[in-house]
């Protein structure tokens, strides 16, 4: 069984979190951390016993790294991707891909071209207990879904100068938090029909609460919000012809899935997940590395492609323009 070397670009948050995944895939290893700073870097890889860079590049051309996973913000995703893919790395971008759906076409051109693999790090589709909860709904048992609303919304104090509310990170609620309720409409119902978006937009310049509300066919709908202001309910509950399915707490990682059909008793969905659930997104990484694939059935690029396409018109419609990226009016 081949061990695969991991390459993480960046030290937040969740490449910490990630470090900490990894350690729950027995063909994982990480092998590298790369900072724009070498205390950081150093820190960090003894933190995780990996080698420390001082830069991304590095990471990059480290020849042992099989896989580089992109952990910087957002308005770095397409660049640090393009970088790793020349070196002929398979890249794992955190979400969003990119900022537009421009940025994410060079992104998959690239590694069409180098024949490497590459996805989007939507961790919330390789949860068993999403997986499971699609498996209900494709079964037809609740019948057609007629109303979705979902909503990511935390309180996020714009005094701390956090990510969130940097214009030039690409913040912003929609594309950081939003994203999840909207790729769960995506998932469960398809490509919208119409999309109506509304927001406000503040004093950073990015929208600090979002709402959404997709249309698909026989008056479907998918009401979506999010929020960098308020701390909201953070579910998604997905109601159908012959019942409901109700995400509690979170949206991107629910702890509970309840199936409560017509006039029956409601019915915990019961999947047991291990670790922080990060392990697999890239446990499908290798499986589909190992089967010579270059993307995944489960989030493919023309799935991202078209969560991404979703982004642009809610911006678009929003009057949310990434300067330095769009080109959108
Ligand atoms: N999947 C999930 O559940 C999840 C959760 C949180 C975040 N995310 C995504 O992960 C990415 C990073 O989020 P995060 O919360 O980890 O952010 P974070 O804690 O701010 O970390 C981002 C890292 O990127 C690097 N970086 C490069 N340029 C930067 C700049 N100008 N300002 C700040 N940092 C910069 C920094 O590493 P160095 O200083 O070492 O270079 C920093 O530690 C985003 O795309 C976000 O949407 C995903």
């Amino acid at each position: 069984m081949k061990t695969y070397n991991i390459g993480i670009i960046g030290t937040g948050y969740i490449a910490q979190t990630m470090a900490e995944a990894l350690a729950f895939v027995p063909q994982a290893r990480l092998h590298a951390v790369g900072s724009r700073n070498s205390e950081t870097a150093k820190d960090f890889a003894a933190k995780y016993n990996c080698l420390g860079y001082s830069s991304y590049e590095a990471v990059a051309a480290d020849p042992e790294v099989d896989i580089v996973y992109i952990s910087t913000p957002h308005n770095l995703h397409c660049e640090n991707t393009l970088m790793c893919i020349a070196k002929g790395k398979h890249v794992l971008c955190e979400k969003p891909f990119a900022v537009n759906a421009m940025e994410v076409d060079l992104m998959i051109n690239a590694a069409r071209a180098k024949g490497v693999f590459l996805m989007e790090a939507l961790w919330t589709r390789f949860n068993p207990r999403i997986i499971a909860a699609k498996e209900v709904l494709d079964s037809k048992r609740l019948g057609k879904i007629k109303l979705l609303k979902g909503d990511f919304g935390l309180r996020i104090p714009a005094a701390e100068n956090s990510r969130h509310h940097n214009k030039s990170l690409i913040g912003g609620s929609v594309m950081d938090l939003g994203i999840y309720p909207l790729f769960l409409a995506q998932l469960l119902m398809g490509k919208p029909k119409t999309i109506t978006a509304t927001a406000g937009i503040g004093p950073t310049g990015v929208d600090t609460n979002c709402s959404v509300t997709l249309g698909y066919a026989d008056d479907a709908l998918a009401v979506i919000y999010s929020s960098i202001l308020a701390h909201t309910d953070c579910n998604a509950s997905v109601y159908c012809e012959n019942g409901d399915l109700l995400f509690d707490k979170w949206v991107h990682l629910p702890e509970k899935v309840t199936i409560v059909p017509l006039n029956e008793n409601p019915e915990t969905l019961e999947v047991e997940t291990i670790d922080n659930c990060y392990n697999y997104e890239v446990e499908e990484v290798i499986k589909c590395i190992e089967q010579g694939k270059t993307q995944s059935d489960l989030w493919s690029w023309d799935d991202s492609k078209l969560l991404i396409e979703t982004l642009d018109e809610i911006r678009r419609q929003i009057g949310l323009e990434y300067e330095g990226h769009d080109n959108i009016n």
